[in-house]
């Protein structure tokens, strides 16, 4: 089958490790389900596993893709939760230490067929398209926890969200607005927090720009580039939800600044499948929908991987069969 894949770790060129090609068809195991892809988005995480972060050497060749919405055998339109636990595990799914995503032990969505656990398949809600549904299943989830499951957040208080224009970014953003927080946002460029306040940021600064008053939280991704910002932005007592370091993970962690304001630091991953379930009605509700930057056929990947590599991002990449 047509696929997109890594062909080996590359830490130093991750695009050397691009395959655009075929793939042997999947088994179908039995409990899983076979997914026929019509929309995928990409994730940085995708270009960690090109680098050979956070997968063993011996699981290459690896297809991409954590995210997808597609057709089952049976024509029921569904949409992936990417975090497969062990079959065993009972409760919170990203708290199970043998869970992984798709892309990291199983073959990932950027291919003609990915087969999944039938407890990783929802329904296609009727109101999103393949291509919104897809972008809902890393990104837009974590986000959704983030904001609503470990901020502590009340509507009415300040968030600050480092980067503008990033996946996980655009979705805090858009999420963040509709839920009645105050959003500030700090973006590299003029281009990324223009996009910001499209999407509902009350205010866009400068990456590192000095905030008119500090914030209730921070929501990070960014890591290094941004975290001392971070912390020189919060309120005493206020909270940073970490869930990514796309600048590197060796910041200084500020300890005096840490326990003399009596700051807390939470770390996030992905949702559980009810967390996903609710994403989807939140979103039905209030009519929220991610924000796709850029479409392309899935021929068209190395496009898409180019421009996430370069920092050109504007929401969500979406690749389509
Ligand atoms: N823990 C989890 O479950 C989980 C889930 C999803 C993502 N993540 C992690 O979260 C991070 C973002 O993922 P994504 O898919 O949203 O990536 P993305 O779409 O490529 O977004 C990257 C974001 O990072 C910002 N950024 C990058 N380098 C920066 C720097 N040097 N200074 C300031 N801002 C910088 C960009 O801000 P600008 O808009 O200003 O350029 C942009 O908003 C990745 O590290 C990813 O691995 C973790």
């Amino acid at each position: 089958m047509f696929a997109v894949y890594a062909a080996e770790p590359n830490a130093q060129d991750p695009l050397a490790a691009l395959r655009i090609g075929e793939r042997p068809e999947p088994e179908v195991p039995d409990g899983w389900v076979r997914v026929a892809i019509r929309a995928a988005s990409l994730n940085m995480h995708d270009l960690w596993t090109l680098r050979g972060v956070g997968i063993k050497p011996d699981r290459f060749p690896m297809i991409l893709g954590c995210d997808g919405a597609g057709v089952l055998d049976d024509g029921t339109e569904v949409m992936l939760h990417s975090v497969i636990s062990d079959p065993g595990w009972v409760g919170d799914e990203t708290m199970d230490p043998k869970r992984t995503l798709l892309t990291e032990k199983h073959q990932g969505t950027f291919a003609d067929h990915v087969v999944v656990p039938a407890r990783n398949v929802l329904p296609k809600p009727a109101g999103l398209s393949f291509a919104e549904a897809a972008c809902m299943g890393t990104a837009w989830l974590t986000a959704y926890r983030m904001l609503f499951v470990k901020s502590g957040l009340r509507p009415g208080q300040t968030m600050l969200v480092q980067g503008a224009s990033g996946g996980v970014s655009t979705a805090l953003i858009a999420l963040g607005r509709a839920a009645g927080f105050r959003v500030w946002v700090t973006g590299r460029s003029e281009r990324k927090r223009a996009l910001a306040e499209r999407l509902g940021a009350h205010a866009a600064f400068e990456t590192g720009a000095r905030l008119p008053e500090r914030v209730d939280a921070v929501f990070e991704t960014v890591g290094k580039a941004t975290w001392s910002h971070s912390m020189k932005s919060l309120k005493p007592g206020g909270i940073i939800v970490v869930s990514g370091a796309t600048s590197g993970g060796d910041a200084d962690a500020e300890l005096s600044r840490l326990f003399f304001l009596q700051m807390r630091v939470v770390g996030a991953t992905m949702g559980t499948r009810d967390e996903l379930a609710d994403l989807l009605r939140f979103c039905e509700l209030s009519g929220v929908r991610p924000v796709i930057g850029t479409e392309l056929p899935l021929e068209r990947a190395e496009e898409g991987f180019r421009a996430m590599l370069a920092g050109e991002t504007a929401g969500k990449t979406v690749f389509t069969r």
